[in-house]
């Protein structure tokens, strides 16, 4: 941790949005290590950034289905909704409250050099919302609400994580305090970057035509077994050293995703498998997978039985997110100048 943020207690804040489909990146790249960071140093929030995801249109009956899909998917891979706070972004209104102020902090071209921002908007940008423009100071807001320290998060979130900085540091030198910390990005682990199965430049994702490219943390045993039978790879053996996997990107990928389900190294793996075949390699990912992964589908789809329980721990885990966020906005509001109401 930096020195500015020692005035700071040691919280972590990390969201993933419900649009549905979460898949082995996501749980690798993110929720695994939301599950890691639990216990004594730090207290944890985690969200369901639904405000996010209207960004780009989401259907609402759907929206609420997979708003309630990823809480079970959260509680199913080990977060424990005693120990840490877990709620969906829009019961607590201090995030998009504090967002009006982020908005008038960033600049646009901040906004505009965003990747997300140019990869989702795409060609069309007069047609894309406002929303996925202002996205990032969003974002920004959720983090800084809880005066997050540290936010773990897939590779694909750094530039946003910066961006976050950016804000905290124009918001406290535009008004002389050093009230919000330089959040720290947490990007660790084996597989922060988890790749297509079809294809091992381009990364796993939800918006992958091909199903084949992903492995979803609700498909049964037989799925993940026969998607790592057919993942994309060449004819050679494994390397020896790790050095041999440099222009093999999907071979790469495999070992790295053996990894970080085995909580163990790329090192480790090649140490264990260098000069075996795909033939042999498949098969002890595919029954790592199942081992790791089936378990937590079976008990997703226990918990989306349970309806009237994921809302009761959402409504819970918003009355403790509002006593963090419910001062920090009243003092932003004071800092920024706002009158408030007299009592
Ligand atoms: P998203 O589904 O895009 O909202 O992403 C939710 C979280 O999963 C973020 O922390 C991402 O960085 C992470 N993530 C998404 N895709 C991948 C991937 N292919 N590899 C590693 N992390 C990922
Ligand atoms: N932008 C993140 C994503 O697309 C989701 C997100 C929203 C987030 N707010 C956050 C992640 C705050 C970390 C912290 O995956």
């Amino acid at each position: 941790m930096t020195d500015t943020n020692a005035a700071f207690t040691p919280r972590v804040f990390s969201g993933i949005q419900p649009s549905g489909g979460l898949h082995l990146g996501n749980y690798l790249g993110a929720i695994k290590r939301f599950v890691d960071m639990q216990g004594e140093d730090f207290q944890t929030v985690y969200c369901m950034v639904d405000l996010h995801a209207i960004t780009v249109w989401q259907n609402p009956t759907d929206l609420r289905k997979n708003t309630r899909e990823l809480c079970a998917g959260f509680i199913a891979a080990g977060i424990d909704p005693e120990q840490s706070i877990l709620i969906n972004q829009s019961q607590v209104p201090e995030h998009a409250q504090l967002a009006w102020i982020f908005n008038c902090v960033a600049r646009m071209g901040w906004m505009q050099r965003m990747t997300q921002w140019k990869d989702k908007a795409g060609k069309n940008t007069q047609n894309a919302s406002l929303g996925l423009l202002a996205y990032p100071a969003l974002m920004a807001a959720d983090i800084l609400i809880y005066h997050a320290t540290h936010v773990p998060v897939g590779e694909d979130q750094k530039q946003h994580l910066e961006l976050t900085r950016d804000i905290a540091i124009k918001f406290n030198h535009d008004y002389g305090v050093e009230f919000f910390p330089l959040t720290e990005p947490v990007i660790e682990g084996a597989a922060t970057r988890v790749m297509s199965l079809r294809d091992g430049s381009k990364k796993m994702s939800k918006s992958d035509a091909s199903d084949m490219s992903r492995i979803n943390l609700t498909d049964d045993a037989d799925a993940i077994a026969q998607k790592i039978r057919k993942a994309r790879t060449d004819p050679e053996p494994l390397p020896e050293t790790l050095d041999g996997l440099a222009e093999r990107p999907e071979a790469r990928n495999l070992v790295n995703i053996y990894a970080a389900l085995a909580e163990t190294t790329a090192d480790a793996v090649i140490a264990e498998y260098g000069g075996q075949q795909f033939g042999t390699f498949k098969p002890a990912l595919a029954d790592l997978a199942v081992e790791r992964l089936a378990p937590i589908s079976t008990e997703m789809a226990r918990l989306m039985g349970e309806q009237d329980e994921i809302d009761r721990i959402l409504t819970r885990g918003a009355e403790r997110a509002r006593e963090i966020t419910a001062p920090i906005l009243k003092k932003t509001y004071d800092i920024v100048g706002m009158v408030p109401p007299a009592i």
